[in-house]
């Protein structure tokens, strides 16, 4: 991108919480009533098809319910001044409906289902007849589909690019994430020594970090504001 800095920004569910979408771990580690690893598995995919595929049915549905807010806003304003690219944890779509031009998903996207019998076939929940999938549902090479989400104990596939970005870094803004989940929580680490680091959270979690990192201790939409104008960026 020419001359423009390389601002890689590292976002988690912290990020949508002002748009209504409920973070995994702030409200005592249930997500929308259900334990993370009753839900998140990818044994409870298999041992409760389901219940599983009715949970992300119903994240997806959640989807046409809210908004972009002010800091996935704020990031495509960046986008005048600096290479932005972001790698998010989070799955919904809400940085793709700021206008954001570069995305990495590490823990894939709800908008998507694949075939459980080859992953790589993958589709937008919106060409099929019912959006809404169910066992009933089959992919073309016949196998059944599931959520394109990154169940734990699943590979991670998009954590080589997401590494490789994070190594040409000029800045990395971290947002909204609690940095518990692995790999991803490591990817501060691969920042070049002479990257400027920010981190905007409520409830700030440095511990991981190996170098000095500017907290910007505030919610995502406010915290947003301060950084733009430490950038000198107007909104
Ligand atoms: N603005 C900014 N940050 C916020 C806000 C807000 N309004 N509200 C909460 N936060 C912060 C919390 O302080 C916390 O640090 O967002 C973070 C949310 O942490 P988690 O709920 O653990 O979400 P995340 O870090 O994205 O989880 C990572 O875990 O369950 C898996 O795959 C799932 O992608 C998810 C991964």
């Amino acid at each position: 991108m020419g001359n423009k800095k390389r601002l890689v920004v590292l976002t988690g569910a912290g990020i949508s919480a002002e748009s209504g979408i409920s973070t995994f771990r702030d409200s005592d580690g249930l997500w929308e009533k259900h334990s993370v690893e009753e839900i998140c598995t990818h044994e409870a995919l298999y041992r409760n098809y389901d219940m599983v595929v009715q949970f992300y049915n119903d994240r997806f549905a959640q989807l046409a319910t809210v908004e972009p807010n002010a800091a996935h806003l704020a990031l495509k304003t960046l986008e005048d001044k600096f290479d932005v690219q972001i790698i998010t944890q989070n799955v919904d779509n809400l940085h793709e409906r700021a206008g954001s031009s570069n995305i990495i998903h590490l823990h894939g996207e709800l908008t998507k289902v694949c075939s459980m019998k080859n992953e790589n076939l993958i589709v937008d929940r919106n060409t099929l007849p019912n959006p809404l999938i169910s066992r009933e549902d089959v992919a073309p090479d016949g196998g059944k589909w599931r959520p394109f989400i990154v169940f734990f104990n699943e590979a991670v596939p998009m954590i080589e690019p997401a590494i490789e970005l994070v190594q040409t870094a000029d800045i990395l803004l971290i947002i909204g994430t609690s940095l518990q989940v692995y790999p991803a929580a490591s990817l501060s680490m691969y920042a070049p020594r002479n990257a400027e680091m920010f981190l905007i959270d409520p409830k700030p979690n440095t511990a991981g970090f190996n170098r000095p990192i500017n907290v910007i201790a505030k919610g995502a939409s406010e915290g947003m504001r301060e950084f733009l104008e430490i950038q000198n960026v107007k909104l």
